[in-house]
C-alpha cells in the first residue's frame, strides 16, 4: 500500500528522468512537482491524479535564484512530511545568454539554483531525509565515453569565473560542454560537502545513464524525434538507458532508508567513483563555499 503520508520533492518533473521519476514516486506518497512551466506541471499532476496518486505543483525557474528561493518557501509552507528531495532540473546548452542575475545559464540552472533550493529547504527537512542530486559522469576527465564525444571534465576555476562562463584552459572545443561538465561537477561537490556538514540528512548523487531520447541538449526537433524512437534499441550500448529504466533506479535511491550518505551511484545503482578532483574534500568544500558566497550577493 502507498505510504500516502510521505512527500517527495522533484525538480524538473516535466520531461525525461524527472517526469518518469515523479510518476514512479507517486506510488510512495505525495509528489511535489517543482518546475518552470505551469502548464506542463499541471499535465504531470493530472497524470499522477488520474492514476490515483497525489501531487502538488510549485513554479520555479532554476536559472533565477530569486525564483528558486521563493519556490522553496512555497514548498515549506505546504507543511508536508518531506522524506526525499530530488534535484533533477537541468540543461545542456551552447546558449550563454545571461540569467536574471547575469550568470552563465548552465552554471546557474544546474548548480547555483539547486544548491540555493536545497539549502532553503533544510529547516523543513526531518532528520534522515534523503537529498539526491542528478550528476553526470562527464565531470570526470578520465571517463572515456565522455571524452570520446568531446568532454574534457569539469574545468572549475572559481564560482565567479564559472558564472562568467570562464573555465580552466585546455577544455572542450564543443560549445557548452565545459559549462555543463563544470556545473554537474557542482552537483557532486554539493553532495560531498553537504554530507560532511549535515550528518542528520542523507546526501546522494546519481549518474543516471545516457538518455538520447530526453529533451536535454540543443538537438533539432527532427533529430530528437529519431533519437526518441531509437533509444530503447540503443540500450544495448553501455550506459545508455531510458527514462523509465533510470526512474526505477533513481526512485530506489531517493526512497532508500539505509542512512547511506555522501555516496555517488551509477545508472544501475552501484557505487561510482567520482573524478579525482571532486573527490578531494578541499576542492568540493572550496567549490561550495565560493558558490554560497556568490549566492549571498543576491538579495531576496
Ligand atoms: N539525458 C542524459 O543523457 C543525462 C545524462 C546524465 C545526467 N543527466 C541529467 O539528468 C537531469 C534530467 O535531464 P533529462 O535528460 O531528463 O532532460 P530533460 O528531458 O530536458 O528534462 C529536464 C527537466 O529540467 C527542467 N528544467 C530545465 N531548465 C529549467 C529551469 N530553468 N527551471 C526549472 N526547470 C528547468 C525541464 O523543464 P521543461 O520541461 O520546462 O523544459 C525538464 O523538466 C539533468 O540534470 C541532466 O543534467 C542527463
Amino acid at each position: 500500500m502507498a505510504e500516502t503520508q510521505d512527500a517527495w520533492v522533484v525538480t524538473g518533473p516535466t520531461s525525461g528522468y524527472g517526469r518518469a521519476t515523479a510518476l514512479e514516486l507517486a506510488r510512495h506518497g505525495t509528489v511535489v512537482l517543482v518546475g518552470r512551466s505551469p502548464q506542463k506541471l499541471a499535465a504531470v499532476r493530472s497524470e499522477i491524479q488520474a492514476a490515483g496518486g497525489e501531487a502538488v505543483a510549485v513554479v520555479a525557474d532554476f536559472s533565477d535564484v530569486v525564483s528558486v528561493r521563493r519556490a522553496a518557501k512555497e514548498v515549506v509552507a505546504l507543511d508536508l512530511p518531506i522524506r526525499g528531495v530530488l534535484n533533477n532540473a537541468g540543461i545542456q546548452t551552447a546558449d550563454t545568454t545571461p540569467t536574471a542575475q547575469g550568470w552563465d545559464p548552465s552554471f546557474a540552472t544546474n548548480h547555483l539554483g539547486p544548491l540555493a533550493f536545497t539549502e532553503s529547504l533544510f529547516p523543513a527537512l526531518a532528520d534522515g531525509t534523503n537529498v539526491v542530486f542528478i550528476a553526470s559522469a562527464v565531470e570526470d576527465p578520465e571517463r572515456k565515453p565522455a571524452v570520446r564525444v568531446g568532454f574534457r571534465g569539469g574545468r572549475y576555476l572559481s564560482a565567479e569565473a564559472a558564472a562568467r562562463g570562464e573555465y580552466t584552459p585546455g577544455g572542450s572545443t564543443r560549445p557548452g560542454f565545459d559549462a555543463y561538465a563544470t556545473s554537474k561537477q557542482g552537483s557532486l561537490a554539493a553532495v560531498f560537502n553537504l554530507a560532511r556538514q549535515h550528518p542528520r540528512l542523507r546526501f546522494r548523487a546519481i549518474e543516471p545513464g545516457v538518455n538520447p531520447g530526453s529533451n536535454l541538449g540543443d538537438l533539432p526537433a527532427a533529430a530528437r524525434a529519431i533519437a526518441r524512437v531509437l533509444t530503447p534499441v540503443l540500450t544495448v550500448i553501455p550506459h545508455v538507458t531510458t527514462s523509465k529504466r533510470a526512474a526505477k533506479v533513481i526512485t530506489r535511491i531517493v526512497t532508500d532508508p539505509s542512512g547511506a550518505t555522501g555516496i555517488y551511484y551509477d545508472e544501475n545503482g552501484a557505487p561510482l567513483q567520482a573524478s579525482k578532483q571532486v573527490s578531494d574534500p578541499a576542492f568540493s568544500d572550496r567549490y561550495i563555499a565560493e558558490s554560497r558566497a556568490l549566492l549571498a550577493t543576491v538579495p531576496d
